[in-house]
């Protein structure tokens, strides 16, 4: 029977740096006791076990735990408000600008925050630090070879001047490579890049109990220039903005 869930979460704190406190229990119990039951062992310490002896097996497990779905524009109508309000005001009077890509998974957000940022100043001028837990996943952005379902976001001039097909793939021109450098980084745990002139952090937050979420948006302030801005997620919210100093864009976006 599965029981000893507080010792199974320092198990895997001292394993993976993943400090299971600061998911929402339900949904992530529910989500590992499948996990378990399908690898045929019935309890916590079994299969603590089987990921210290298996890599693949710990690596399915990481996988498994931080849900790394992405694709390129995801939920288009920001991405036409970005190109349309946002990024004029961010770049202006700039010759560069910073841009910090958290929890980015296979780079599908910054790789389209660079192609979005282009239409409005020079590459060279784009430096955008892309960062995720997991290991795996950056290890695929870094290639930056995509299928055809993860780009269909992409509007077509982009895709002509930034995509070139090899096979049955699509891979991310040089030059946009070139402006995002990706990075491991523990939201919950590792010290925050600063002067940040937007900070773009979506679909990880909604997996944090209502703590860990408050204390990384007001991380996230700090780490904002003033007039910067935070674009989240499309099914996220910050109730407490004002509290923590933000000001309202719209629904996604907030300036410090
Ligand atoms: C659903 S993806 C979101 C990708 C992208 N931001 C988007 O919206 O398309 C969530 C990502 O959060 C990462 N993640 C989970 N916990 C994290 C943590 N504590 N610190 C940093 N990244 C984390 C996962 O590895 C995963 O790649």
């Amino acid at each position: 029977m599965l029981d000893n869930y507080e010792k199974f979460k320092k198990d895997i704190l001292n394993m993976t740096k993943i400090d299971l406190n600061c998911y929402k229990e339900k949904q992530m119990r529910r989500r590992i006791n499948t996990l378990i039951t399908k690898n045929k062992l019935q309890d916590y310490d079994g299969y603590v076990d089987l990921i210290k002896k298996d890599k693949e097996k710990f690596e399915e497990f990481v996988n498994f735990l931080t849900i790394n779905v992405s694709e390129f524009y995801r939920n288009p109508e920001q991405w036409k408000l970005l190109d349309k309000d946002i990024f004029p005001k961010l770049v202006e009077g700039k010759r560069q600008v910073k841009i910090w890509s958290a929890a980015c998974s296979t780079g599908d957000e910054p790789y389209s925050l660079a192609m979005a940022l282009s239409k409005h100043i020079d590459l060279n001028g784009i430096k955008i630090i892309a960062t995720d837990i997991d290991k795996q996943v950056l290890s695929q952005a870094k290639v930056g070879l995509y299928n055809k379902k993860s780009i269909s976001g992409v509007p077509d001039d982009m895709k002509k001047k930034y995509l070139k097909q090899v096979g049955a793939s699509y891979q991310v021109a040089d030059e946009i490579k070139k402006c995002v450098q990706f990075k491991e980084h523990n939201l919950l745990k590792d010290p925050y890049p600063t002067d940040c002139d937007m900070i773009v952090c979506r679909n990880v937050v909604i997996y944090f109990t209502d703590e860990a979420k408050d204390e990384i948006y007001k991380k996230f302030y700090k780490s904002i220039k003033p007039g910067g801005y935070l674009f989240i997620g499309s099914t996220e919210q910050i109730m407490n903005y004002k509290e923590m100093g933000y000001i309202r864009h719209s629904s996604f976006f907030f300036e410090r």
